[in-house]
């Protein structure tokens, strides 16, 4: 079995208790995304004020950027209960009628990975966000009876990855969509400090800067940095992380300076190598890095087009000069630039 990625940026279980324990509860611990965070307060206040339920909420973003952090942080400053499940979770109707006929006035429902929810689920779902209404069908066959229940009004929080995904019907519902961003070196730094502080392990300014950098601006990568080099720093060197230790560290789970781990590395080897730049397409890069489709599509490549290493063109993906620069390869004549040095354009 492959090892575990250090800067996997997907959660390990929906409770993992590191990052039960690492996670803001109020906006005011939230740090970064701060349009989003303005425009969500905006709308939080009013909710209290009016006494009404919030509108539905629709957050995109990559991994690991703080969507389910949000929700939670949604609910608790609604003064709100939290309700979570997940798209894939939700099987049938039932599953779903039976959670929503058990919320109270205001609730905060989340559904996670909501692009996931089968047809038949997010069909019932409709009528619940539009009208606040249930209708379940009671028995089989001829002797099938629908009754119609009404719902307390409760405020829907969806998150996806892959907003692209989610079905227009679904998406119109939301009275509110917004997306996370990558974050900024200067937050993630921010980031790294506060969770150190909660772990009881000190990091001077420097670590917490060279961790930040190595986090595909992503703060769940950030955290998984730091608890690797707080152990780094444990059993090698008397607990003390200072930025001499991190790199020993980072060098020693392979995390090199971009960020990339040895799969990305791969992937951007296999395209400038073994595809001669590409074009290639994903699912045969993906069978050449041993890694299924979807995880490269979902896990890896983000990464690589937001710093501009690989291009997404008709035909497939391009490794870019950057990519060659990268691996230490010679860049060959013609190699796709990239106008963007944050290569955000590009997806
Ligand atoms: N803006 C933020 N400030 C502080 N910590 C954050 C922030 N965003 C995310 N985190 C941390 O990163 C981890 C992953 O966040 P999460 O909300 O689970 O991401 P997502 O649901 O988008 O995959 C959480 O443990 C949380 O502690
Ligand atoms: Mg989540």
């Amino acid at each position: 079995m492959r090892e575990e990625r250090v800067i996997d940026p997907t959660p390990a279980t929906l409770d993992d208790e590191f990052e039960t324990t690492l996670r803001p509860h109020e906006l005011g611990e939230f740090i970064g995304q701060l349009d989003l965070k303005e425009r969500l307060s905006i709308s939080v206040d009013a909710s209290k004020t009016l006494g009404r339920a919030l509108d539905h909420v629709l957050l995109s973003g990559p991994p690991g950027l703080g969507k389910t952090t949000l929700a939670g942080i949604i609910a608790h400053e609604l003064g709100a209960r939290f309700q979570v499940t997940s798209g894939p979770a939700l099987e049938r109707p039932g599953d779903l009628a039976a959670i929503l006929s058990n919320l109270d006035e205001g609730d905060v429902f989340f559904i996670d990975e909501i692009h996931r929810l089968p047809r038949t689920v997010e069909e019932v779902l409709y009528t619940a966000m539009e009208d606040f209404q249930l209708d379940v069908v009671l028995g089989k066959g001829p002797a099938a009876q629908s009754i119609r229940l009404t719902l307390p009004r409760f405020t829907l929080v969806g998150a996806t990855t892959r907003r692209g995904m989610v079905s227009s019907p679904l998406r119109d519902r939301f009275g509110i969509v917004d997306r996370l961003d990558h974050y900024e070196a200067d937050e993630l730094a921010r980031i790294v400090e506060r969770s150190a502080g909660i772990l009881e392990v000190e990091v001077d300014v420097p670590s917490a800067e060279l961790i930040a950098a190595r986090s595909r601006g992503t703060p769940r990568v950030a955290n998984r940095l730091l608890a690797r080099v707080r152990d780094y720093a444990v059993a090698r060197a008397d607990g003390v992380i200072d930025e001499s230790v991190t790199e020993q560290a980072l060098e020693v789970f392979r995390v090199d300076a971009l960020g990339l781990d040895p799969v990305d590395r791969a992937i951007l080897r296999a395209v400038a190598e073994r595809f001669g730049g590409g074009p290639v397409g994903l699912s045969t890069l993906a069978v050449a890095v041993g890694e299924e489709t979807d995880t490269v599509e979902d896990a890896y490549e983000p990464y690589l087009l937001q710093r501009g290493l690989l291009k997404r063109t008709a035909r497939g993906r391009v490794a870019t000069s950057a990519a060659y620069a990268h691996l230490g390869l010679p860049v060959p004549a013609g190699a796709e630039g990239v106008a963007d040095a944050q290569g955000r354009l590009l997806d």
